[in-house]
């Protein structure tokens, strides 16, 4: 039998849809808490392929989601080409920047990328053997506009304001960044593949800062070529992309850069993506992050809306972005069983 994320992915209609959750392996649960306390912190987490396996599979035990993903984060790979990486409690990531072609030039050759990224390599495998045999499981790698507004900025940052600023002022050092974050992707989702990862998806949290004929050269261009290269060296594997607040650039997305899924976030309703981006494949998507913290009707009733409205086509459940540390782990459970008991036909 065939994994239900994957015959969603294949652009079956199913009956229930599959369901994981972003972020699902998080602060709201106490025993990923528990489990972090004992590696130390987030990035040593990371890097502890036991570890970090550990906390893949709790919200699989706990919840059987379909899908599993893994554990790691978007900003391992500009620290394997050479950057700084740490993060500041309360705050978030913070990074040595990339300011100037000289910087561009002192990173490390895309090859040494797996010198630093073997742990995570380890932890997909560890993965593709312990997940039950029903659970898919997604590798994933920022998408390198999302990525680079990191490198850029230093930090998170509102507007991604510093990234704008350099793709104004230098825009042959800005395509330089995205060129080699491009082939690093690659490779580093490539090694994801050959250790056990079913589907990747591309994370693009910033695309929608992104207008115009930008979106189309930085934004949807990038995941063509990587979704492109992927499918090359992998026939049949599956994509999936999440250029998070699209809004109209949603449309077409799917034609454009070959994924086979894109995901929405919950700035768009689900009657609207089913309308506009649905008709073109698979959707992931987008009940809104924040039912997770406020629980009650309103989360049993837009879970039910969400679940109406893509029931005519392939879906896989999901929330709009990720889960937040404040969730109530009880709400994900009710959740997952009106998404499982919802009556669509
Ligand atoms: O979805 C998953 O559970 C898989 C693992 C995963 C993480 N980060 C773990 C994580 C994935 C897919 C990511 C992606 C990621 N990381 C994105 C893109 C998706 C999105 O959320 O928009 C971005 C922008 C990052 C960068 C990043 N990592 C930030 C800005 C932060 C700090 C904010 C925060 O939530 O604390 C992180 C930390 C991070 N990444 C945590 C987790 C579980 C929290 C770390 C902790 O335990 O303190």
């Amino acid at each position: 039998m065939t994994k239900t994320i994957l015959r969603a992915l294949a652009g079956e209609t199913l009956p229930t849809p599959p369901i994981w959750m972003m972020r699902q392996a998080g602060r709201y649960l106490p025993e990923y808490r528990a489990t972090r306390a004992q590696a130390g912190d987030f990035l040593s987490l990371c890097y502890n392929p036991e570890l970090a396996a550990e906390v893949t599979l709790q919200p699989i035990r706990r919840y059987g989601f379909d899908a599993a993903i893994l554990f790691a984060d978007i900003l391992l790979l500009p620290q394997a080409l050479g950057l700084d990486l740490w993060f500041v409690t309360g705050e978030g990531p913070r990074l040595s920047t990339i300011q100037t072609d000289a910087d561009l030039a002192a990173l490390k050759p895309v090859a040494a990328i797996h010198d630093t990224l073997g742990p995570v390599y380890e932890t997909v495998k560890i993965l593709s053997r312990e997940l039950p045999s029903e659970t898919t499981l997604i590798g994933f790698a920022g998408a390198p506009w999302t990525v680079a507004t990191y490198m850029i900025a230093g930090r998170g940052t509102k507007d991604q304001g510093p990234a704008h600023a350099l793709k104004a002022e230098n825009r042959k050092l800005f395509e330089g960044i995205l060129d080699v974050l491009t082939q690093g992707t690659i490779e580093y989702l490539t090694k994801q593949v050959e250790a056990g990862a079913e589907v990747v998806k591309i994370f693009d949290s910033w695309a929608g800062s992104l207008e115009g004929d930008d979106f189309r050269k930085y934004a949807l261009e990038p995941a063509r070529i990587i979704t492109q290269e992927m499918k090359a060296r992998f026939p049949g594997l599956p994509v999936i992309a999440f250029p998070r607040q699209a809004g109209e650039n949603y449309i077409g997305f799917h034609a454009a850069t070959g994924a086979d899924c894109v995901a929405v976030d919950d700035s768009v309703t689900p009657e609207w993506a089913a309308e506009h981006v649905q008709v073109s494949g698979c959707v992931q998507g987008n009940l809104a992050s924040s039912h997770m913290v406020t629980g009650g009707d309103a989360l049993v009733r837009e879970t039910q809306r969400v679940v109406k409205a893509f029931s005519k086509g392939p879906h896989i459940f999901n929330l709009g972005h990720g889960i937040t540390p404040d969730a109530d782990p009880e709400n994900v459970q009710l959740m997952i069983d009106t998404v499982r008991s919802t009556v669509t036909a």
